[in-house]
């Protein structure tokens, strides 16, 4: 036996009793006669006290750290108890133990404030995934998953596996491409996600799948996109979308109350893209705190008296705000004392070229109910304060405002709105706020491609009323500048994202079930007739033999994971990540392969000869 109980197991009511631990050295610390080893293992850490008879061999050579070791004793109460440790009253007499296996020193120290930066502990990520830090993680995502499958199994939903050897499903980045070698030059894709399959399933009847499932992503990373991943990813038929967002509504809920002790009892918001854009500057609104934007080209009143796009925008010959095709504002509270350094500072930010913009403009709310701006030049004390309150600003506010051109100057003051929030401390990690964004276009111009590509993917249904409009319009953009005058541009899709703390966890649509309908959407995507053919005659196809209505989501499971842990990053939740230039650096992947394995996959190399 190698082990009678675990190292986070034994408590003060184990007192005397007989006991064998093993596991890994965290500390030794030696005391003249005595010396004690905190021994770690998954559970826990316990001490162990050498003394008399015991101590004697014990030196820095044969016993250091993460040593592998076994001992046996008795376990008695401490005499300096640690209320920090589970373990913390008792300690383990050593009679007997043996080494079970040496280590070298490891690179890293193996404690929760570790010395080891990045790079370091993902080269040694076994080491790394010792740390009590990432091993929480780890359990936290087993219990997230638990959860997941509990609720769907509960809801008659099975888990059926597709393939990874696929040709390529369209989720708008690159495919991970195999060489097949026994059908030379030709390639599998890796599935970008189980689309096509889950509806297919759906098409044989099994009305409500699910799987927990690797997605592979050929796409720029950042701290929530890994190249693989994992998505919960499910289908059902039959339904509305109504159906789908109370179906898993309740799964999300589930899982936080399961996982984080958290209760919903309410129905979660739900808004729509447009208005998300409007008030939030963004798709994925993170509604912890206020600070709505106020949209100043709108007209707005002020004691029956309209302050509208005319009077704002020429009235006052202020040149910035007369040519800006935008002019956003929102109000930071309690900010109105904000000294010339911080504004500066905020100006800077805002010009960096991550925001883009040319400057920032600003009314202080003062508490004694007076206004002051960095237009006040152009702007009387009444039109500010009535920007103030169009703004929703109270006194002691101070309300910025950013002008420019549409886009631009909406991401900007959204990433402004959430750098605030943060410096604010509005974003509170323990604080968690769901909501649902719904109604998003079905279409997105691409400037590049000059032509419409789907916003979800090709298989999402428009919504029904608009269907119409796809059916009657001929796709074409004639003149690229104008699409938004484009019927296209108005089309709305069933389809729906569920958005936490500001970061999108899954997104789904209604899907099409119609071949005519999907084939009408490959046109619409610019696709020929035979590309479609080649590309998805299969789902096609299916469609022809009863395909019942349905739809679908998914969720980013190690987003979430990440954010119910607290972090801002997903690779904290995944036990062997890429970095952020995809590379696997504990084995060193990708890597080049010979020219042997090239030539069986009658691929040419690329290398120089040498
Ligand atoms: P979508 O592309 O929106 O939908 O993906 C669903 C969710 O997966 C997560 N996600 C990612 N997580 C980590 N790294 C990535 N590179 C990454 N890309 C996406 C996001 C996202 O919300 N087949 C559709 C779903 C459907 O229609 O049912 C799909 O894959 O949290």
């Amino acid at each position: 036996m190698y082990r009678s109980h675990t190292c986070g197991q034994l408590r003060t009511a184990d007192e005397g009793k007989t006991v064998i631990l093993a596991g890994w050295v965290q500390t030794v610390r030696k005391f003249g006669s005595i010396t004690f080893i905190d021994l770690r293992d998954r559970y826990g850490i316990t001490q162990l006290l050498f003394g008399e008879g015991m101590n004697e061999n014990l030196n820095e050579d044969s016993l250091s750290r993460e040593y592998v070791l076994q001992a046996e004793g008795i376990v008695q109460l401490r005499n300096n108890k640690n209320p920090q440790m589970l373990t913390g009253d008792i300690e383990i007499k050593v009679q007997r133990y043996k080494i079970l296996n040496k280590s070298i020193t490891p690179p890293f120290t193996i404690q929760d404030d570790t010395d080891g930066g990045d790079d370091l502990r993902m080269k040694y990520r076994y080491l790394d995934l010792r740390r009590n830090e990432v091993k929480k993680n780890l359990e936290l995502r087993y219990a997230v998953n638990r959860s997941a499958r509990n609720y769907l199994h509960e809801n008659q939903f099975i888990d059926i596996e597709t393939p990874f050897l696929i040709k390529s499903t369209p989720e708008g980045a690159r495919d991970f491409v195999v060489p097949s070698r026994m059908n030379a030059g030709q390639f599998y894709a890796l599935p970008q996600s189980p689309q096509t399959f889950k509806q297919l399933l759906m098409v044989s009847g099994y009305d409500r799948y699910y799987q927990i499932v690797r997605c592979f992503r050929d796409e720029d990373l950042r701290a929530d996109r890994q190249p693989e991943f994992t998505q919960i990813d499910c289908e059902m038929s039959f339904v509305e979308q109504e159906d789908i967002l109370n179906m898993f509504e309740g799964m999300v809920k589930s899982i936080f109350k399961q996982v984080k002790g958290v209760e919903y009892s309410e129905e979660l918001p739900r808004i729509s893209w447009e208005e998300a854009m409007w008030v939030y500057g963004s798709d994925k609104p993170d509604i912890r705190f206020g600070m709505k934007i106020a949209n100043l080209k709108s007209a707005f009143k002020k004691d029956g008296r309209i302050i509208a796009k005319g009077e704002l925008v020429n009235g006052r010959g202020f040149g910035i705000f007369q040519q800006a095709e935008t002019i956003l504002a929102i109000a930071v509270p309690g900010c109105s004392e904000y000294t010339r350094k911080q504004l500066d500072e905020l100006t800077d930010w805002v010009k960096r070229p991550q925001i883009g913009m040319q400057g920032l403009a600003y009314i202080k709310c003062n508490v004694d109910g007076s206004f002051k701006s960095s237009f006040d030049k152009f702007f009387g004390s009444e039109d500010l304060e009535a920007i103030a309150e169009f703004a929703n600003a109270q006194p002691g506010d101070l309300v910025l405002i950013l002008a420019g051109l549409e886009e631009r100057t909406r991401k900007a003051i959204s990433d402004l709105r959430l750098e605030l929030g943060q410096r604010l401390g509005f974003r509170k990690k323990e604080e968690y706020k769901l909501l649902w964004v719904l109604d998003f276009p079905l279409f997105e111009y691409s400037g590049e491609e000059n032509r419409w590509v789907a916003r979800h993917h090709p298989f999402t249904a428009p919504k029904p009323d608009h269907i119409g409009i796809m059916i009657q319009n001929d796709p074409l953009i004639e003149n690229a500048t104008d699409y938004l005058n484009h019927p296209y541009a108005t089309i709305k899709a069933n389809a729906y994202d569920m958005v936490l703390n500001g970061n999108e966890i899954g997104g789904g649509s209604i899907r099409i079930y119609q071949r005519d309908l999907q084939e009408k959407m490959f046109t619409a995507l610019g696709m020929s007739k035979e590309e479609a053919l080649h590309k998805f005659g299969f789902l096609l196809g299916a469609f022809e033999y009863g395909a019942p209505p349905h739809g679908g989501i998914a969720f980013g499971f190690d987003r979430l994971c990440s954010i119910l842990g607290g972090s801002e990053s997903i690779r904290d939740f995944i036990a062997f990540p890429k970095n952020n230039s995809g590379r696997d650096t504990m084995l060193d992947a990708p890597s080049t392969i010979d020219d042997k394995q090239l030539k069986e996959l009658a691929i040419e190399s690329s290398a120089p000869k040498s």
